[in-house]
């Protein structure tokens, strides 16, 4: 009994969205600093008469909207991520960043607009059963904005039954609908090795025990464990990003030590510890081996984003339903990014899902100094997600 399609509803307020939008975009916030953009979504759903809560992980807003009926105890979370990134914005819209050095490069701010629309049409209809829970998320570039929610208690205040997520993306069309059942994100860890020799004069290395040699040997030695110790179906990246050593300034000086750092991205669990017990063994024994010593550090920084299979067929069928079978991917590619709702993942079952944006063609792809959200698809976001409401806790029929 719910409503044929929300978005002719939720086209009304397209162009309210999208001016607030693009004030969004105009005042990039960095994670766990989004004070003015939490004010504006907590106003904006007081705004519609809906319950809010503030200060959920330091900046994070959550609005409580009731069905018209609520026999079915059901609690469902709509989860849209609020901060922006430490990138110059090259871009020349009249709403370009006012900040220096901060923009909003991935979209966040119109995943907030989204998810505001969304709550706008569930205010204003209510055509479900059960309890919408709007989760605006702090922090999800790097910080971890989504455990800090977790650790203040999200679902022991708001004991969702599920979640579920979208993030824009360039790759996909307009009005395209992009999700897996399974893996969508790679979890991401970051590791660090140091290497210690003895330094020395250039002239005579025999004299010295060269780190520079040492992390040669083992960055060709790390690109092994792809292929060689990683089943060959899984999939694993390692790549290094920073090699540092020396001084330019000193051609005929061999350094005492040498540092390494990087990322791994994995979607397995038993394919993460493999990399990492690889990692250390190549780092620790290469260097023994030229008479050095290495340190090595592993961080896991943000988990997979793993969709739970049902909720992920759910989400593809509410999709083919509003916008057709050709606006719809049901098996799109997994990305090696990485994504902090994979925590919310962790401890609900959902989905989280593409939503398509065009732009990778011209090159402004996420985290692009061009990058801008499409505005054109947020009536698009916003049905997905209020729809996703209404099936999931349909009304009782009469
Ligand atoms: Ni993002």
């Amino acid at each position: 009994m719910y409503s044929s399609n929300p978005v002719d509803s939720i086209r009304k307020f397209h162009l309210e969205l999208t001016t607030l939008r693009r004030d969004l975009h105009a005042h990039p916030e960095l994670g766990f600093q989004e004070l003015r953009t939490a004010g504006i979504v907590a106003g904006a759903l007081e705004a519609l008469g809906i319950e809010v809560h503030r200060g959920i992980g330091k900046t994070g807003v959550v609005g409580v909207v009731h069905g018209r009926e609520h026999t079915s105890g059901r609690m469902v979370g709509l989860r849209a991520d609020m901060d922006a990134l430490p990138i110059s914005e090259e871009g020349s819209s009249q709403h370009c960043s006012t900040k220096p050095g901060l923009m909003h490069a991935c979209g966040h701010d119109g995943h907030t607009a989204i998810l505001l629309g969304t709550a706008k049409y569930l205010a204003q209809t209510r055509n479900f059963n059960g309890t919408a829970i709007l989760i605006f998320q702090p922090a999800e570039e790097g910080l971890g904005g989504a455990q800090a929610m977790l650790d203040d208690g999200l679902f022991d205040r708001f004991p969702c039954d599920e979640i579920y997520a979208l993030h824009n993306w360039p790759a996909l069309p307009p009005g395209t609908i992009g999700i897996n059942p399974g893996p969508m994100m790679a979890a991401s860890d970051k590791f660090e090795i140091v290497i210690e020799g003895r330094g020395g004069h250039g002239a005579h290395p025999y004299q010295t025990i060269d780190p520079i040699v040492v992390a040669a040997q083992l960055i060709l030695g790390l690109q092994t464990i792809v292929s060689r110790n990683v089943h060959p179906i899984d999939s694993a990246v390692v790549s290094i990003g920073s090699v540092q050593a020396g001084n330019p300034a000193a051609a005929s000086v061999i350094p005492r030590e040498a540092r390494i750092v990087g990322t791994v991205r994995t979607f397995k669990d038993s394919v993460q510890a493999t990399v990492e017990s690889r990692m250390r063994a190549l780092s620790e024994s290469i260097a023994q081996a030229h008479g050095a010593t290495a340190q090595f550090r592993y961080q896991r920084s943000y988990p997979a984003t793993i969709n739970t299979p049902n909720h992920a067929n759910f989400v593809a069928d509410v999709a083919t339903s509003l916008f057709g079978d050709d606006h719809v991917v049901r098996d799109l590619m997994p990305s090696m990014g990485s994504e902090d709702f994979s925590f919310m993942l962790g401890v609900k079952p959902g989905a989280y899902f593409r939503l398509g944006q065009g732009g990778a063609e011209s090159g402004t792809l996420l985290h692009n100094s061009r990058f801008d959200f499409n505005d054109e698809v947020i009536p698009t976001g916003s049905a997905m997600f209020a729809s996703i409401i209404e099936r999931s806790m349909p009304l009782v029929e009469r």
